[in-house]
């Protein structure tokens, strides 16, 4: 294996020394660089990008050529995992992901069970690819989306403003969705082990609506399949620890049980105070996050002071990876990108010396 030449992201995660707050951002290959429209446009579309392992590393890497990032992160989708269970994924041209056969009755959803893990032989072997093409530059990020989240695409049939179907399924046949997020659970925690054995370094689940869930049902709906996975990883590779990170968005008012699941970091969105969350979870995690992502429209000097900000409510030492509270915008221009990058690593060496 290639020796790491920059492993602040994973010293960062398990809250060892650094010389500077490590970055990456999330959805950093994506349609605010030009290069990642052009790759596209030959790809024929977001699929193509994702089923191809060359093209599926040539955009991971895109983020990184152009700058100092810390991390880089397999390009691929959440929604993959779905596709394979049989769900027919496509994406209608402006509109988002769609599902041809949403779970919606009865029988659909007791016939739901554990893929093949061959039907998605293409993200592993995209990992493999994207691992030789870093050749140890910085350590590569695996990912999946929550059992919970998984679900709202799942039984909605795409995105949704009101998740109408998976609430009106929580309440009045809670046994249903249980079963669903049970298949996810067991599902996720084999796709995530073999992300790793492909060479994944870290991974992280990606919790996008467990927010939307009430204080009473986060728990048993979301955090708990996310416990059964995090229980259920390898957690080492190549003499390596491989740190976890959970992101639940929205999810500020439930850190300390979040905290308590056995990952090595917890995901802010931007909502919440870095430093209150600190000393919320005290030495048992470390923090990700969490710059409101929509910062980057305001100009440089409103970023910096926005970073400025942040790594001064996280205050000294280690435990503390920069990135956005949500994935990058489109319409961001990417100096803005740039500007942040630079003003993180230069502004958090004072922070880091013994
Ligand atoms: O962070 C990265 O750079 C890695 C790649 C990545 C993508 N999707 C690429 C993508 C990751 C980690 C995801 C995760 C994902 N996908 C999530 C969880 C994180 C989050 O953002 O909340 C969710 C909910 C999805 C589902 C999904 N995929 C949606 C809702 C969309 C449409 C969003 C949009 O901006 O149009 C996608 C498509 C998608 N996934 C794109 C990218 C770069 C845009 C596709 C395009 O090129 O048109």
């Amino acid at each position: 294996m290639t020796e790491l030449k920059n492993d602040t992201f994973l010293r960062a995660l398990l809250k060892q020394p650094v010389d500077y707050t490590p970055i990456w951002m999330m959805r950093q290959a994506g349609r605010y660089l030009p290069e990642y429209r052009a790759t596209r446009a030959r790809a024929g579309s977001f699929m193509g990008l994702c089923t191809s392992p060359d093209y599926a590393t040539e955009v991971t890497l895109q983020p990184l050529d152009r700058f100092p990032l810390d991390a880089a992160i397999l390009f691929s989708d959440i929604l993959t995992v779905p596709d394979a269970m049989g769900l027919g994924l496509y994406f209608a041209d402006g509109e988002g992901p769609k599902f041809e056969r949403p779970l919606r009755d009865e029988a659909a959803i007791k016939a739901l069970a554990v893929p093949a893990l061959d039907s998605l032989r293409y993200v592993f072997d995209a990992v493999s690819s994207i691992r030789r093409a870093l050749n140890g530059r910085v350590p590569l990020i695996g990912f999946s989306g929550s059992p919970f989240t998984l679900a709202c695409y799942m039984i909605e049939g795409g995105g949704s403003a009101d998740f109408r179907h998976v609430k009106a399924m929580l309440y009045s046949r809670p046994e249903l969705l249980h079963h669903i997020l049970d298949v996810n659970a067991r599902t996720v925690t084999d796709y995530l082990n073999a992300q790793i054995d492909a060479g994944a370094q870290a991974v992280q689940i990606f919790d996008t609506w467990g927010g939307a869930l009430t204080h009473a049902a986060y728990k048993e709906f979301s955090l708990a399949y996310m416990q059964q996975i995090v229980a259920g990883l390898k957690r080492e590779a190549d003499g390596r620890r491989v740190p976890v990170i959970v992101f639940t968005k929205g999810g500020g008012q439930w850190l300390e049980d979040i905290a308590a699941i056995g990952a090595d970091c917890v995901g802010l969105d931007w909502t919440t105070d870095i430093g209150l969350a600190r000393a919320r979870v005290g030495d048992q995690v470390a923090l990700q996050g969490n710059l409101d992502p929509n910062a980057l429209f305001a100009e440089p000097a409103a970023i910096e002071a926005e970073v400025a900000r942040i790594l001064a409510a996280y205050g000294a030492g280690s435990g503390h990876v920069f990135n956005l509270g949500h994935g990058i915008s489109q319409f961001v221009d990417p100096a803005h990108a740039g500007v942040l990058i630079d003003a993180v690593h230069r502004l958090s060496r004072p922070y880091h010396m013994a």
